[in-house]
């Protein structure tokens, strides 16, 4: 039997507290599943800078490209805030996704009965909410060439990014879509700003070029605009939604708020090679080490992991049918608890969790 390698980068805030919960849960999974694993820890963010000097240590990339699958906490604080760009704990993050051309980022966003009152939406427009955002990770104006700010002959100053997008970035991240949204409800949505910019002209030329490849999946074209007013019309309406890297940051913030709390929403981004998964919250600093953060978001991605890297798809429904499980039981962690049902610490619900495995 094959032992999954998995590469573990807690990072800052409450990331150890939640990876802990996560590889929790990976460990009674392994018992009941009979598979064998091993985990490796590497820093990156603002525990990285404080040990090494840099937010991305060549180590940490080794012990990535090593390993089958990244689980990843949550990245940065107060204390490293006031360091250049280049030097903050978020570079960690950026400079992981481009070692491992990690290019899909999935985020998906599902409306869990349970919690239907915690979202800011009417109920009668969330419920049955279950959409994925195919983000693009590793190009766009993210990465662009040339940036920067220069002083015009004027001595105005001016800043500059480049939004631009080879053929193949396009096309790879759009066959992935293509390939989840066939596995999912089979429909997808492209977002883009065509009426606009070149980029997206292409963008759209190549998706519709695609789509001769997968011609049972519906397709529609939605302007970003548009698409981000239509994420609160009609949620329940969208599968899977494709874009570029800073509209799927954006729109990927809106879909996630939907259904309540980003501490229940994981992602997973992928490469042809290697795969990272990550809650979609940040490192929470506030409630950092108080244990009482909500290690779902982080469980879910492990069952991300094992759908997408492991192709082991029963393992995965495993941990997503114990998280239904533990919250229909009524058991919140305080970013989700509405006065009603049972309050529990980051180590309750864990155990919870794996009760219901
Ligand atoms: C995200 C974050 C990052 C991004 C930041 C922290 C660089 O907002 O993962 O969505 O913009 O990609
Ligand atoms: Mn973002």
């Amino acid at each position: 039997m094959k032992t999954l390698k998995i590469a573990v980068l807690k990072g800052d805030g409450i990331g150890p507290e939640i990876v802990d919960s996560a590889l929790e849960v990976l460990d009674s999974l392994a018992s009941k599943y009979n598979f064998q694993y091993e985990t490796k820890e590497g820093l990156i963010g603002g525990i990285a800078i404080d040990k090494t000097g840099s937010p991305l240590p060549e180590e940490t990339v080794k012990i990535c490209k090593e390993s089958d699958a990244v689980l990843l906490g949550a990245v940065g604080g107060p204390k490293w805030d006031d360091l250049p760009t280049d030097k903050k704990p978020e570079k960690g993050l950026l400079g992981i996704r481009k070692a491992l051309d990690l290019y899909a980022n999935l985020r998906p966003a599902k409306v869990f009965d349970a919690l239907i009152e915690s979202s800011p939406l009417k109920e009668s427009v969330v419920k049955g909410t279950d959409l994925m955002v195919v983000r693009e990770l590793s190009s766009d104006v993210y990465y662009g060439e040339p940036r920067g700010i220069t002083t015009l002959e004027n001595g105005e100053r001016y800043g500059f990014n480049t939004m631009g997008y080879k053929e193949s970035e396009i096309r790879r991240v759009v066959k992935k879509a293509f390939e989840i949204a066939r596995q999912r409800r089979k429909k997808l949505t492209s977002v883009d700003k065509a009426n606009v910019l070149e980029v997206s002209g292409l963008w759209r030329d190549i998706v519709n070029e695609e789509h001769k490849n997968y011609q049972d999946v519906e397709l529609e074209h939605l302007y970003v605009d548009n698409c981000a007013m239509q994420l609160v019309n009609r949620p329940y309406s969208f599968d899977t939604i494709v874009t570029g890297n800073i509209f799927g940051d954006i729109l990927s913030d809106e879909a996630g708020v939907i259904q309540g709390s980003l501490g229940m929403l994981p992602s997973a981004s992928l490469g042809d090679k290697y795969a990272l998964y990550e809650p979609i919250h940040g490192s929470a600093p506030d409630i950092a080490g108080k244990g009482i953060a909500n290690p779902i978001a982080t469980i879910l991605s492990v069952a991300m992991m094992f759908k997408y890297s492991f192709k082991m798809d029963d393992v995965a429904k495993a941990i997503e049918d114990a998280v239904d499980k533990a919250l229909a039981q009524g058991y919140r962690t305080q970013d989700i608890y509405r006065g009603e049902g049972i309050k529990v610490n980051t180590k309750e619900m864990t155990k919870k969790i794996i009760e219901n495995l």
